[in-house]
């Protein structure tokens, strides 16, 4: 039979108890399969192949290893992200500790954490615990989130609550009202959410959110409450949160946001804090080239030397600039770069404007460029700080 349309050819893979089939490009079709068709694949050391059968219907047939890994080695570069294997996560204690211990292969190699934090951030998800990863902006809060959630196979929802205006609507829902009708609510896709079991649910930007959303959260978040009130809803009053439901938030903690409002104490009780670092420079300079092998690399050394001077100028005793570069803005400048720009026209376009420039020769902004400019002259920063004490 020849008229497979898809071409989709999977291995199936132990882990575990589990037996999961992929793709060649990192695809998981694990629950397109009858668990007994993987089984027999897996023990047979054959690989399935989908195909549709005459009336239309899809299945899955046992073909030689080798037609696999013909489409192994025809497929293009497999990105970061499809590397990034999804599995299923154990359920004994014995399997459990081994995937945790284990877990380090999961992690995107895009991302760049601490592997003892890591390990941590999928213990605490699999263990059903209340993440919040912390950390002062662009340094991969969000990216070590989102990464978290797409190594578990897991039902998975995204809220930004640093941009919901109205927390009421976006948490519960809204009152409608239609003359056939008369007033009705609908419910939020959060609603849905909390109600899914095993769901990681991410709350981006928890510190920017409107206190109202605090409040909501409260009940939500207590590990002895766990119940949604919806008080606009007749007749049912609250709604549980569903078995395995965990909640993975960031937040922008650091004396450099004053701007963003205090994170209750009782809500921040809530969750296991995970701390993310800011990268050194070695660390940065292996994630530009990475992401950039085109870029020279001793461009991209200048980038995250900055990035990292200016990052030990914010910590010391007496600071001269408020706050460092961050990962985000090397990243951002090593783009500019692959595009062409040159380090003057990016450093103008993505440091500079975040640094004051009142002041003049004093200012945040001058001190910044001064470093800039060392760099470009002669890729070192030896003479900078004496430069500055001569004045
Ligand atoms: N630790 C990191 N590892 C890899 N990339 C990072 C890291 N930190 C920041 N970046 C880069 O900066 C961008 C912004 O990071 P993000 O996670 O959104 O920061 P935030 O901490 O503000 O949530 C990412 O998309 C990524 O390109
Ligand atoms: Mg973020």
């Amino acid at each position: 039979m020849k008229n497979n349309q898809s071409g989709i050819i999977c291995k199936v893979v132990k882990s575990g108890n589990r037996y999961n089939a992929w793709d060649a490009q990192g695809n998981k079709h694990t629950h397109d399969i009858t668990t007994g068709a993987r089984k027999r694949a897996f023990a047979a050391g054959m690989a399935l192949e989908r195909r549709v059968n005459k009336s239309g219907q899809r299945y899955w047939w046992k073909v030689p290893m080798s037609m696999f890994e013909a489409t192994e080695n025809s497929s293009s570069q497999i990105s970061p992200q499809a590397t990034n294997v999804e599995v299923e996560v154990p359920a004994g204690h014995e399997e459990m500790m081994e995937f945790i211990q284990n877990s380090y292969s999961l992690k995107p190699k895009d991302l760049v954490i601490n592997p003892l934090k890591w390990k941590y951030l999928i213990r605490s998800a699999v263990r059903g615990k209340n993440i919040m990863m912390t950390g002062p902006a662009g340094c991969g809060k969000t990216l070590a989130a989102k990464s978290l959630v797409n190594s578990l196979d897991r039902p998975n929802f995204y809220f930004n609550m640093g941009a919901t205006q109205d927390p009421r609507a976006t948490l519960i829902g809204n009152v409608h009202f239609e003359k056939s009708k008369g007033t009705y609510f609908s419910e939020s896709l959060f609603v849905k959410a909390i109600q899914t079991p095993n769901a990681v649910i991410l709350l981006d930007e928890l510190t920017r959110a409107h206190p109202d959303a605090w409040n909501i959260l409260m009940t939500v978040l207590d590990q002895g409450q766990r119940y949604l009130r919806l008080d606009e809803q007749d007749g049912q009053a609250t709604i549980n949160v569903a078995e395995g439901v965990c909640f993975v938030s960031t937040a922008n903690i650091g004396n450099e946001y004053t701007a963003t409002r205090q994170l209750d104490k009782a809500l921040l009780d809530r969750f296991v804090i995970i701390e993310m670092d800011t990268l050194s420079d070695e660390e940065e300079h292996g994630l530009l080239q990475y992401m950039f092998p085109s870029v020279d690399s001793e461009e991209l050394k200048k980038v995250s030397s900055i990035a990292f001077l200016t990052r030990s100028e914010a910590n010391a005793d007496n600071p001269r600039i408020s706050s460092g570069i961050s990962t985000r803005t090397s990243v951002e400048i090593a783009g500019l770069l692959f595009d062409g720009f040159n380090m003057n026209e990016a450093a103008d376009i993505t440091i500079y404007p975040q640094y004051d420039a009142d002041g003049g020769a004093d200012s945040e902004r001058t001190f910044v460029k001064q470093i800039v400019q060392k760099f470009m002259d002669d890729g070192s920063s030896d003479d900078l700080f004496d430069v500055d004490e001569e004045k």
